[in-house]
């Protein structure tokens, strides 16, 4: 009889199926996660990434509200036709701070991980107020409602608080100044220094400010996205990267 024949038996039986299959699941099971519980982490620490500042934060929130995910990924795959199209593909550790993360399973629009400094703030505010002057044949929706929204920030020392009781590793002084940072990084003539000595990650980094919406008397909405877009993929110092032995 030959080792298919055999086979037969335990197709026939339910309980010997069930308890083959079952026997096959947990060695697959073991190997697999095992290992993972003599790793101290399964993060890469890498240079430069810090938790978001208040203002991203919100940006992001608005992100999620208004389903940018939907059609765009935040997710460079490590293949050559995306890295060549977008950049370095995406590191664990980029998304550590992302509760929900947002890599995204359609790209109706491209990836935007990396979409950081590739655009002026200018374009961004363009852009999604009429997608179509920039990008004729672009079907993304018009979100020029934005300019017009006053970004609502009293309450954002409680979306950090609840990013921190997930994981997030904000301090109490990063709570306290939340509604200051907001104001801090969307003008352009705030005092800075609290807000820098907050987030940046060290001397070689910096936090991007400014008047994102090309509107220096409000703060709205608008500004908080752009600030968002405008820092994706730029945390992480790449030009100093180099790849744990253990992931190689
Ligand atoms: C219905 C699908 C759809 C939705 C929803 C959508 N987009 Fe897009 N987006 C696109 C498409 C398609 C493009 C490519 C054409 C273009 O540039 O307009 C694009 C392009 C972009 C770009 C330029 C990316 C690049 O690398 O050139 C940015 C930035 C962007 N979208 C941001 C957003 C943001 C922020 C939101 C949510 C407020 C959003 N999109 C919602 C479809 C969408």
């Amino acid at each position: 009889m030959s080792l298919f024949n055999k086979h037969k038996i335990i197709e026939k039986s339910p309980t010997l199926l069930l308890v083959g299959s079952l026997l096959v699941v947990s060695v697959g099971g073991l190997v697999e996660i095992a290992p993972l519980f003599y790793f101290q982490n399964t993060i890469e620490k890498v240079e430069g990434m810090r938790p978001y500042t208040p203002l991203e934060l919100a940006g992001r929130n608005i992100y999620i509200r208004e389903g940018c995910y939907l059609c765009h990924s935040q997710m460079i795959r490590p293949f050559r036709d995306e890295v060549e199209r977008y950049g370095q593909y995406s590191l664990a550790a980029e998304s550590m701070y992302d509760h929900p993360f947002q890599w995204g399973s359609k790209r109706t629009g491209p990836d935007l991980a990396r979409v950081g400094g590739r655009y002026s703030n200018d374009w961004h505010v363009q852009h999604l107020t009429d997608p179509r002057s920039l990008v004729p044949e672009s079907i993304m929706p018009k979100y020029g409602f934005l300019t017009k929204t006053p970004l609502k920030f009293e309450d954002m020392d409680k979306h950090l608080r609840a990013n921190q009781l997930v994981g997030v590793p904000y301090t109490s002084e990063q709570l306290i100044n939340a509604k200051a940072d907001v104001i801090a990084q969307a003008t352009t003539d705030a005092d800075i220094d609290g807000l820098e000595a907050r987030y940046t990650y060290d001397d070689r980094f910096s936090v991007p400010i400014g008047d994102f919406d090309g509107n220096p008397d409000k703060i709205t909405e608008m500004d908080a996205l752009v600030a968002y877009l405008q820092m994706l993929g730029t945390l992480v110092d790449f030009s100093t990267y180099v790849p744990e032995a253990n992931y190689r």
